[in-house]
């Protein structure tokens, strides 16, 4: 997904597909970062980071909240708190922490994972996950968590299928961590308030800047001495920011502001895909475009790099990957009007529209 990605260009306005972490800080959110009040975060003085960190244990229905740089580093200190040197977890194949997250819990925590494939949405099978918690034998590892993620390539996973796992976590004695960098398009997509979604989680990522779109940071949240220990480890990663109000202040501002407006990103990715469905060579499972994401397959394949065609219309996309599949995501800085653009760039790298 990352190696194949062209840059950005300084200049005129791109319609950049890649991802949903492209988005650029809004006028309003400039506003909020301007006026944020700060303090030293580090010394727990920033009044900032504070609200921003009790809004979202509120919103996830957890005690306690603590504002990390990434959701890369979020879902590493979820994992430095959960397991210790030669424990295992649980995750599925495919998922970020075990794909795209530079092996970190193996190199800085010692940690092994166990990876399960997942049903097409995303979920563990529980029955799966079940069968892989190891015994308790000096040969194996020691099973202690089970990660799973939600949104999963843009899918929303089954609440069913996250409780069946839950249950089975809970009956072996295994922590229950969500990977949820996208857990507010689950929850708009779905109906369900996100604290409905993160009940069974011991603890749980999000990412702000994704579909929220602030430029900077991610949220870890769980227990009161969860996150006094995840305070620890984040000081440890070298992630303790002191004025970090300017950039909690953000979050504020996407917590208020871009919610809700997630259902126009779902509706834009549903709309591109049903229009790019029309042209010959184009492959799309319908089923599979559920929140911001789409993926299609290229059956044909146009005379030149598709990135390099569409860069000349100002639209980012990665090229075909080895199974051919492309992914775009539809975003705050995506409008409705610039599905045109898109649609008539892939026609023309096919060949069926002049271009
Ligand atoms: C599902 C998922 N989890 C975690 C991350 C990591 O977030 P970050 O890029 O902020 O480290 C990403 C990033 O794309 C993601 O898609």
């Amino acid at each position: 997904m990352y190696s194949n990605m062209p840059k950005a260009r300084a200049g005129n306005r791109q319609i950049d597909l890649r991802s949903d972490t492209v988005t650029r800080p809004s006028p309003g959110m400039r506003k909020a970062m301007a006026e944020a009040d700060v303090g030293d975060d580090v010394y727990g003085d920033d009044p900032t980071v504070r609200a921003l960190e009790e809004r979202t244990a509120e919103l996830l229905g957890k005690e306690a909240g603590l504002f990390v740089t990434s959701g890369t580093q979020s879902n590493l200190i979820a994992l430095l708190n959960h397991c210790g040197r030669g424990d295992e977890y649980i995750g599925g194949v495919g998922y970020h922490i075990p794909k795209y997250e530079a092996a970190g819990a193996a190199v800085l925590g010692g940690i092994s994972p166990c990876h399960l494939h997942p049903n097409e949405n995303g979920a563990l099978e529980a029955s799966e996950v079940e069968a892989a918690i190891r015994p308790d034998d000096p040969h194996f590892a020691i099973s202690k968590l089970i990660c799973v993620e939600n949104t999963f390539n843009g899918r929303v996973v089954d609440q069913e299928d996250m409780l069946r796992v839950a249950q089975v976590a809970k009956a072996n004695g295994l922590a229950l961590h969500l990977d949820g960098a996208r857990l507010m398009n689950a929850a708009v997509k779905s109906g369900r308030p996100a604290k409905e979604l993160t009940e069974p989680m011991d603890s749980v990522s999000l990412c702000l800047s994704k579909g929220l779109g602030t430029p900077v940071g991610s949220m870890l949240c769980g227990s009161h001495q969860f996150i006094e220990q995840a305070r620890r480890n984040r000081k440890i990663l070298g992630g303790g920011m002191r004025q970090a109000g300017v950039l909690a202040a953000c979050g504020l501002y996407a917590l208020d502001h871009h919610i809700d407006r997630l259902e126009e990103d779902h509706e834009k990715a549903a709309v591109l895909a049903k229009r790019l469905t029309e042209i010959e060579g184009i492959e799309i499972d319908m089923k599979s475009v559920q929140t911001n994401m789409v993926w299609m397959k290229v059956v044909n394949k146009g005379s030149r790099p598709l990135s390099e065609h569409m860069m000349e219309r100002h639209v980012i996309v990665g090229d075909p990957d080895a199974t051919q599949t492309v992914r775009l995501v539809a975003h705050l800085d995506v409008e409705s009007s610039d599905i045109d653009v898109i649609v008539d760039g892939f026609s023309s790298w096919l060949g069926q529209t002049n271009g």
